[in-house]
């Protein structure tokens, strides 16, 4: 079965030789290595701080705690993610306002987070879905104009750009994650991409029991709330690895994606999905809407394929869905939703395969 997601492992001469270095140096906690990871990181994005944690999800938390929600306020999100955006928004005991989506790319719409926002919006989440980006000129006119902080889900668009410039570059918070099926994998792990120095500073001492690692235990004095959410040495170490070869895997994924989009088109039954002027994806999954789904991923699974639409809306988990709103583009965009593998493990031969299958019929 050709598979939906898979995970990169650099070659063994490449990471062992690392790994074996770091294992047996002493220092395996937060060290020199993470320091290293997270200035590479930076040159990567090229533009604000990184701040490297163990997981998206507690990358999500600080961004939140940054963004100054408190219990009881509200944040606009989308409902097409996975569930880590919004229970993130939970862990603040905060609620989830959702948005509707754009039908024709499947993000969050502008137009609907703007007739959502009400007293009570403390922060505006938004996901570039699959590697899709947003639409950010939109996004961020809407965050000027209503001086609300926008924290940027980017967990499947490492690489994707706007307007030229990569996914990081354009709101106060970005989030990405390094758990095992993405770009790149820590194994677990995340990145927190923060515009302004002083809460990037701040957001050390969140990322660490409130402690301030300057300074020797005695001399610290914790006013804050804090978490244990810092990478390690280890996690950091193949982060370097990773990061050293990660053009290669964004451009196997861009490469399989822009494929798709120009054999794709014009087959019964198939919708290709939209991108916003401006914008370069991520392909971190190919994402397309067909009609009669179940039949259509029988006949892909049949063919040795495996596709899916993979998360299940957010607004049908009970706890996730505090307001019940009416989301009908999410509705109709969703019924149709299905994804294809598309990064780096996919041969021309296996997207030929899936391309002929699908032009086949179901
Ligand atoms: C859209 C999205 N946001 C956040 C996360 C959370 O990242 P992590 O698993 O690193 O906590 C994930 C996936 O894992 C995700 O897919």
């Amino acid at each position: 079965m050709i598979p939906l997601v898979k995970t990169n492992i650099p070659a063994r001469e490449k990471m062992m030789p690392e790994l074996e270095k770091i294992l047996y140096r002493g220092y395996v906690a937060q060290g020199e290595q993470v320091e290293h990871f997270e200035r590479a990181f930076e040159t990567f994005v090229g533009k604000g701080h990184s701040l490297s944690v163990n997981s998206g999800t507690s990358a999500l938390h600080i961004a939140l705690i940054l963004a100054g929600v408190q219990p009881d306020d509200e944040v606009i999100s989308t409902a097409l993610t996975a569930e880590p955006t919004n229970v993130a928004i939970k862990m603040m005991g905060a609620k989830i306002r959702y948005a509707d989506v754009d039908y024709t790319t499947g993000n969050i719409s502008p137009k609907s987070i703007e007739s959502n926002i009400n007293k009570s919006t403390k922060a505006i989440m938004v996901v570039d879905y699959a590697g899709i980006p947003i639409n950010v000129p939109a996004i961020q006119a809407i965050s000027l104009k209503y001086k609300i902080p926008v924290i940027q889900d980017a967990a499947h668009a490492l690489g994707a750009k706007f307007n030229g410039s990569k996914t990081g570059n354009h709101f106060q918070y970005t989030v990405f994650s390094f758990q095992a099926i993405k770009q790149l994998t820590t194994i677990d792990g995340g990145m927190l991409q923060i515009e302004s120095k002083e809460e990037y500073e701040r957001a050390k001492l969140i990322r660490w029991f409130g402690i301030d690692k300057k300074l020797s235990r005695l001399e610290n004095n914790i006013q804050f709330q804090g978490y244990k959410y810092h990478m390690n040495n280890v996690n950091a170490t193949i982060g370097l690895v990773q990061l050293a070869e990660i053009y290669s895997i964004l451009n196997s994924h861009i490469d399989n994606g822009k494929y798709y989009d120009h054999e794709l088109q014009a087959i019964p039954g198939v919708e290709l999905v939209d991108y916003y002027p401006g914008s370069e994806p991520a392909y971190w999954l190919y994402t397309l809407k067909v009609e009669n789904r179940e039949g259509f991923i029988r006949k892909l699974a049949d063919n040795g394929i495996a596709a899916s639409e993979l998360h299940k809306r957010n607004d049908w988990h009970s706890y996730l869905n505090d307001f019940h709103t009416e989301l009908p583009n999410l509705d109709k965009f969703y019924d149709k939703l299905v994804h294809l593998p598309c990064g780096w493990w996919i041969t021309v031969e296996n997207r030929d395969h899936i391309v002929n299958t699908i032009k086949a019929g179901w």
